[in-house]
């Protein structure tokens, strides 16, 4: 999937801290959220919880029900988190028939700096300006990725190793939340983590749901991975046909352990098998798969860095 925008997007004068906004419904997300392969059933409860932030916090007292109108997902890297996050927000706008939304993605590195001082008033000025006045404009969701960078474990930190600095970050985005919880029923923030240990609790109580994304079982593996040659098979025609091998099964039964980013570049290591396969894709068989799916899956079980 690249990663572009059908629909008109507005990145120029973004504020500090935001990668880029886009007006949503953007069928592009649709079929970002269409691609990742997962139980319908947590498709489906992330959905509704997103819907309900829309449906209810601006009717409900905080008192009865003290939403904060954030959602975080969980899971190992590579499990389509973040993609998850994209394409629930389209889905969520498309869910508002006519109405328009807006998609923020924070970009968390850029407001950690090393001078004392600047990340808490970067965050503070991200949250209380640019997100609050986006809010006022209409329908906003948030994505907040890789979320332990902002929201940094305090109980974990040591102060002497990370500058104080850190610290007040996650007070600040503690703060922000509350405020903006109290202020604007029609924001939702989706972040995620890779690292949910490293996520500040207070931050993670704060949340309205806990997703947990699975590595994927045995058969969203075949799925995955039929998915992947199949959108190969568009291109070259002979790639399409290696689901319906006979080794297909054993090859997708390989795969079980690995992350959906993996078994996708697993593909792709398998295309660079030899020098004449990647000059001509179309050569790549089933055992060259099988190969590629071996050794993706051997250095996960040494620890190694597959993606
Ligand atoms: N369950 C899945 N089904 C299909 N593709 C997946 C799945 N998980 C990951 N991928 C692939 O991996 C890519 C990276 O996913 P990403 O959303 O960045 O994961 P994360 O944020 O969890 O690290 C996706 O674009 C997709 O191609
Ligand atoms: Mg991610």
């Amino acid at each position: 999937m690249r990663n572009q925008t059908a629909v008109q997007d507005d990145n120029v004068n973004r504020p500090k801290g935001i990668q880029r906004t886009r007006r949503l419904p953007d069928p592009v997300l649709g079929a970002l959220w269409d691609s990742i392969i997962l139980d319908d059933a947590l498709k489906s409860q992330l959905l509704s919880q997103a819907v309900l932030n829309f449906t209810l916090r601006g009717k409900v007292d905080r008192s009865v029900l003290p939403l904060h109108g954030t959602i975080l997902l969980v899971g190992p890297p590579g499990t389509g988190k973040t993609s998850l996050a994209r394409g629930l927000a389209h889905r969520t706008a498309e869910s508002f028939n006519g109405s328009v939304f807006r998609l923020l993605e924070v970009e968390p590195h850029t407001l950690t700096s090393s001078a004392m001082g600047k990340t808490q008033r970067a965050v503070s000025e991200l949250f209380s300006q640019s997100i609050a006045e986006a809010a006022v404009g209409g329908p906003t969701i948030v994505l907040l990725d890789e979320v332990e960078t902002l929201a940094a474990d305090r109980s974990k930190l040591s102060l002497e190793a990370n500058p104080i600095d850190i610290h007040r970050a996650t007070d600040a985005v503690l703060v922000q939340l509350d405020i903006l919880a109290e202020q604007h029923p029609n924001l939702l923030f989706l972040a995620t983590s890779n690292f949910p240990q490293a996520v500040d609790s207070a931050f993670i109580s704060r949340c309205d749901r806990v997703v947990h994304i699975p590595l994927p079982d045995r058969s969203a593996c075949a799925r995955i991975l039929k998915d992947c040659l199949t959108g190969l098979g568009r291109i070259y025609p002979s790639i399409g046909q290696l689901p319906s091998s006979p080794q297909f099964e054993r090859c997708a039964a390989e795969c079980v352990g690995l992350d959906g980013r993996t078994i996708r570049k697993m593909v792709a290591t398998a295309l660079a098998s030899s020098p004449q396969t990647a000059m001509n894709p179309e050569r790549v068989t089933i055992t060259d798969l099988l190969a590629a799916a071996r050794v993706a899956k051997a250095s996960r079980t040494q620890g190694g860095k597959t993606a």
